[in-house]
């Protein structure tokens, strides 16, 4: 499936040139919000690769130039584990961010990972509905949505195959992934697609065919979960570095 519309691929010369590319993109959108005297709101991606990102919008030369008050952080995705367990993308962001800069506590909107599931769906549904004071039915437009991609397409926790990829119902689902033997929580592809601007940071040679199978020449296969990733009124940019990249002309 072509994406309707035409990412931005932008290529990194290796993961360390990736992370300050990814960090002027977040620091120009939250400055036009800013602009806007609007929130900026953030889905964050879970997994390593953005781990860089979190930590350099933390060092000192970034910090200082965002006005944290205006940002709210949501996740994309979490781990079915509290919030202080070694899997949980909470922990890394906190490690990385979180515990570095001054954000009021009400601008954190973390998964319930410690919850029962379908519980923690919920209450992460109208947490949704109550910040962006949603009517029924209708889909969060977010400012910026980060995404990785697993080896197999998947994004988020919509992985191959499950059934929180036909979610149209919902702002946030469950999802058991079989090969990790492990519950996930996911923000679903209505919510995804509807966001101002996603962005995809992948690094590392281990990525390249499947960069190849979304991004290359010959369509890729509708069941990948990230080829379903095209924000109907908004903006997509793939940012890669050389390794992962090296399928592409
Ligand atoms: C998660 C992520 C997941 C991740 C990819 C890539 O919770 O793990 O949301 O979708 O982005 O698996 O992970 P890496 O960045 O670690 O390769």
């Amino acid at each position: 499936m072509f994406p309707i519309t035409e990412p931005a691929v932008i290529i990194c010369r290796n993961a360390d040139d990736l992370a300050p590319q990814a960090a002027a993109q977040f620091v120009s959108l939250a400055a036009n919000a800013a602009i806007r005297s609007s929130r900026f709101t953030v889905a964050l991606s879970g997994g390593s690769t953005p781990r860089a990102l979190y930590s350099l919008l933390a060092a000192p030369a970034l910090k200082d130039r965002i006005d944290w008050r205006r940002i709210h952080f949501f996740w994309g995705d979490e781990r079915c584990v509290r919030a202080d367990h070694s899997e949980s993308n909470y922990r890394m962001v906190h490690e990385a961010l979180l515990s570095k800069i001054e954000i009021p506590p009400e601008n954190i909107h973390r998964m319930a990972g410690e919850k029962e599931p379908q519980l923690a769906a919920s209450e992460y549904e109208d947490e949704l509905r109550r910040t962006f004071q949603l009517t029924h039915g209708q889909v969060p437009r977010f400012e910026l949505i980060l995404l990785g991609l697993g080896e197999d397409g998947h994004t988020a926790s919509l992985f191959p195959g499950s059934a929180a990829l036909d979610e149209t119902n919902h702002l946030v689902a469950t999802a058991y992934v079989e090969k990790l033997k492990a519950h996930r929580l996911t923000l679903t592809l209505s919510v995804i697609n509807a966001a101002s601007q996603v962005s995809f940071l992948v690094s590392g040679a281990s990525k390249s065919a499947i960069v190849k199978q979304i991004l290359g020449a010959t369509p890729a296969r509708p069941d990948y979960p990230a080829a379903r990733v095209n924000p109907a009124n908004g903006s997509l940019t793939w940012f890669l570095d050389a390794p992962a990249a090296t399928g592409l002309r």
